[in-house]
């Protein structure tokens, strides 16, 4: 493979049992494919401290009956439209609504954002997924 440089890596045998325990759960098909991941996710984490950009989607699943709730979910989301690329909305069933909020940006807005909304009463589930905006990797 072009551009691929292999390097030799000395480990315990304790902390690769766990490793290898670790890929299996993740279904990664080898060590090499974990690696590079594990190696992304910290260069990433390193990305929002340095430059503090983020992309994220929050998702989140609320009773739409509990109309103030509805309000104030509308409300911070007009307050935080500076990093909300786009919301979908999906009528999960008779009581439930899930959204889907993908936002980018600086990653303490973004961050107010998501813990703003899960705080709220009556949302049963907020999860936010950050990941890079894709510029440094
Ligand atoms: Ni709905």
């Amino acid at each position: 493979m072009p551009g691929v440089v292999r390097f030799g890596v000395s480990i315990e045998e304790g902390l690769i049992k766990k490793f290898d325990k670790y890929i299996e759960q993740k279904n990664y098909s080898n060590r090499s494919e974990a690696i590079r991941d594990l190696i992304r996710k910290n260069l990433i984490e390193e990305e929002w401290a340095k430059n503090g950009k983020v992309a994220c989607g929050i998702v989140i699943v609320y009773d739409h009956h509990k109309r103030e709730l509805v309000n104030k979910l509308m409300d911070i989301q007009h307050d935080y439209s500076e990093v909300i690329i786009s919301t979908q909305h999906v009528h999960l069933d008779h009581d439930n609504c899930l959204e889907i909020v993908a936002a980018k940006g600086n990653v303490k807005k973004v961050e107010q954002l998501a813990n703003k909304m899960s705080s709220l009463k009556g949302v049963k589930h907020c999860s936010a997924a950050k990941t890079t905006s894709g510029l440094e990797l």
